[in-house]
Order: structure tokens, then sequence, then C-alpha cells
């Protein structure tokens, strides 16, 4: 029942987004820096200011320590408002796959990539609730982003999805402070290590784990 309505809710604020994205990309008098900071005018822009204000996706970046050349998997991407920060730090060179249960947000965030002059960079990818969909051994980074909460199982999920780590690789969970220790906990019980942790952001907290090394 909770998914049904959690369903519902993301379905309308989908719509809501489609039309702003809609306005802001009819602004096209704007230059190529222009569209790169994102839409000029209107409620895309507004949104996009409020949830930087509020996710703080600056210190999310930083803290995970993300650089141009990175390959970063964005599980749950919703409709890209943390992405496009993510795609522009890791350009030029870098990719990021956008996964999402629901393919109508990945059409959102791909109109949003669009309009940040981003859509090289991003490539999206519907996937199912158990299945991390990400190919063995290429990512630097696998983001979780406020979703870890949906999965039914988190150990089996993490576990499904730490072979598309390449060597070295981190695995990071953001999310609302009360889901800290739920995330936590099972990114230790699927085998991964806390290496650094930002708590600094109000309400939220942002977890870097690497994979144990063997005993
Ligand atoms: C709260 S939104 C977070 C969006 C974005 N990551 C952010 O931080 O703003 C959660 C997103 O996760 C998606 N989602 C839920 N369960 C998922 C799963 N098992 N695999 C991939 N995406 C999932 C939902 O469809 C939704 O778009």
């Amino acid at each position: 029942m909770g998914n049904v309505i959690a369903r519902a809710c993301l379905l309308v604020a989908a719509t809501a987004a489609t039309a702003a994205l809609g306005a802001a990309a009819c602004d096209s008098g704007a230059t190529a820096s222009e569209r790169k900071a994102g839409p000029k005018v209107g409620p895309g822009r507004a949104e996009q200011a409020e949830f930087d204000r509020d996710r703080r996706p600056d210190l999310v970046v930083a803290t995970i320590g993300l650089r141009p050349g990175d390959v970063v998997a964005d599980v749950g991407a919703g409709t890209g408002l943390l992405t496009v920060h993510v795609a522009r730090a890791v350009a030029p060179g870098g990719k990021v796959v956008a996964t999402d249960v629901e393919p109508e947000v990945l059409d959102l965030l791909g109109a949003r990539m669009t309009e940040a002059g981003l859509a090289d960079v991003v490539e999206r990818r519907v996937v199912g609730p158990g299945d991390p969909g990400l190919e063995p051994g290429r990512y630097d980074v696998i983001l979780l982003a406020q979703v870890d909460h949906y999965f039914d199982d988190r150990v089996a999920w993490l576990r499904a999805a730490l072979p598309a780590l390449r060597p070295g690789g981190r695995v990071v969970i953001t999310n609302r402070i009360h889901h800290r220790a739920a995330g936590v906990a099972g990114a230790e019980s699927a085998g991964l290590a806390l290496v650094r942790e930002n708590t600094s952001i109000p309400g939220q907290f942002v977890a870097v784990f690497q994979v144990k090394p063997a005993d």
C-alpha cells in the first residue's frame, strides 16, 4: 500500500516537473554556458534552486570526491536533480548511468540533461526493483541517493551490485538521517566498510564505503 502511494506521489510530481522543464526548455535564447548552468527562469529553475539549497549537492559531490573521467551509477536517479551535478563533476571524459524503476522519471531526467547540455554524459536505464542492472567491473562509484530505503532487501541488492565496481570503487549512500542506521548496517552486512562520512548537511548523511579487504 505504501509503495502504491509513493508511486502515485512520484508520478504527480513528475507531471509537474514535465511542465516545468518544458517551460524552461522554451528559453531558446540561452547561450551554451547559460544552458550548462540550468534553466534561467521559471519553475524548473526554482525547483533546482530549492533542491540545491536543501540537499547541498556541492557537498555530496565533494564528499564522494568525484573527478572528471569517473564512471558513476546513479541508482534511483529520479528526475535528475542530483544527477545534473554528478554529470558536471565527471565531465569531461566521465559517464553517469542513471537507473530507475520508473521509465517516466527517466524521461524527465533526459529532458533535464538535454537542457543542461549534458545529454552525452548521461545514459538512462530502466531496472527491476531487485536488479541493479549494472555491468561488471565498470563503475568507480555506485551512488544510492535517497533510494536504499525502498529496497525490499538492502543487503541482497548491495551484494548483487558489488561486482559492478572497479577495483577500489566506492559505494555511496546518502539519505535522510533517520535512514542512517539501517543503511550503514546493510552496507556492512554486504561486506562494505565505512571509509568517510559527512553529516554536516542538515537532516542528512553521506556515507562512503569500500569493499572490506579479505582477512
Ligand atoms: C526519493 S527518489 C530519489 C531521487 C534522487 N536519487 C534524489 O536523490 O533526489 C527515489 C527514486 O528511486 C526510485 N526507486 C525506487 N526503488 C528503486 C529500485 N529498487 N531501483 C532503482 N530505483 C528505485 C524511485 O522510482 C524514485 O525515482
